[in-house]
């Protein structure tokens, strides 16, 4: 078990070091203009303001840029599969991935949505024991590589956390793994809760 955990620790980092080598680092600067017209495709599930059209298709607004772009990088990849992204993602150049990532992080955040008040002080109790928010930010709003989770899908995140946790959406350096090991199904849906209703 431990060994197993062990190599894939080392295989994230070995992957997560393949992704920035992969990103050109002397491209031009990412461009939210060309980004728009770049993304028409991606407008019919992902919506012009970056707010999926159905609950499994996550937004996108307001996302870290390097986050929208390492998923696309791991998706053209075939490393992430789902919703016939890795197809989508085929075609795109390193400068599509960055000019779209800038369109959609600058788009305003997703609103937030209530729920059941009981399951998201819970949620925001095991964000807080986990340490979810240190990754993710004070108010899960994203930096960096690290998703936004504010305003997300509650579908979308379920599905997510269930994913990582059986391994079958490997995480690029294995860190959101360890976090995801150890919630049960009703911690996933707490936390799901708690995270859709912040904004
Ligand atoms: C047919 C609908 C559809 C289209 C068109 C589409 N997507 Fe997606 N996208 C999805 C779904 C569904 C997911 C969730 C996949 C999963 O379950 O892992 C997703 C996931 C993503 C993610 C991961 C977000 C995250 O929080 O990890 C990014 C980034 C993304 N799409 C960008 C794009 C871009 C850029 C385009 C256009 C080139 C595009 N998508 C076109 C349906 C679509
Ligand atoms: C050590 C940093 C770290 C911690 C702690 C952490 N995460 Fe993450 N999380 C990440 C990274 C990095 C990713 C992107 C993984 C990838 O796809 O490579 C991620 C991805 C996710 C995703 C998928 C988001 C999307 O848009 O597809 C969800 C959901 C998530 N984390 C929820 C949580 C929750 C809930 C907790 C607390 C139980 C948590 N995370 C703790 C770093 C962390």
């Amino acid at each position: 078990m431990k060994l197993i955990s062990i190599t894939k620790a080392i295989l994230g980092v070995a992957f997560f070091t393949s992704l920035i080598l992969s990103v050109n680092v002397s491209a031009a600067p990412p461009d939210a203009v060309a980004g728009k017209v770049k993304a028409q495709t991606c407008l019919a599930c992902h919506g012009e303001n970056g707010i999926g059209i159905s609950p499994e298709i996550p937004n996108l607004a307001a996302q870290p840029a390097l986050s929208i772009t390492y998923q696309l990088i791991q998706f053209r990849g075939q490393q992430r599969k789902g919703g016939a992204m890795e197809a989508l993602a085929m075609p795109l150049s390193d400068q599509d991935m960055r000019d779209i990532a800038a369109y959609y992080s600058v788009l305003p955040p997703p609103p937030a949505k209530s729920g059941n008040t009981d399951k998201i002080a819970k949620g925001q109790q095991i964000a807080g024991a986990q340490y979810c928010n240190s990754c993710h930010g004070a108010q899960l709003q994203g930096q960096k590589h690290i998703a936004r989770l504010a305003g997300q899908s509650h579908e979308y995140i379920v599905a997510q956390l269930k994913n990582i946790r059986s391994g079958s959406r490997i995480d690029m350096d294995g860190t959101m793994g360890s976090a995801a090991r150890g919630l049960s199904d009703d911690d996933i849906e707490a936390l799901a809760a708690y995270a859709a209703s912040l904004n």
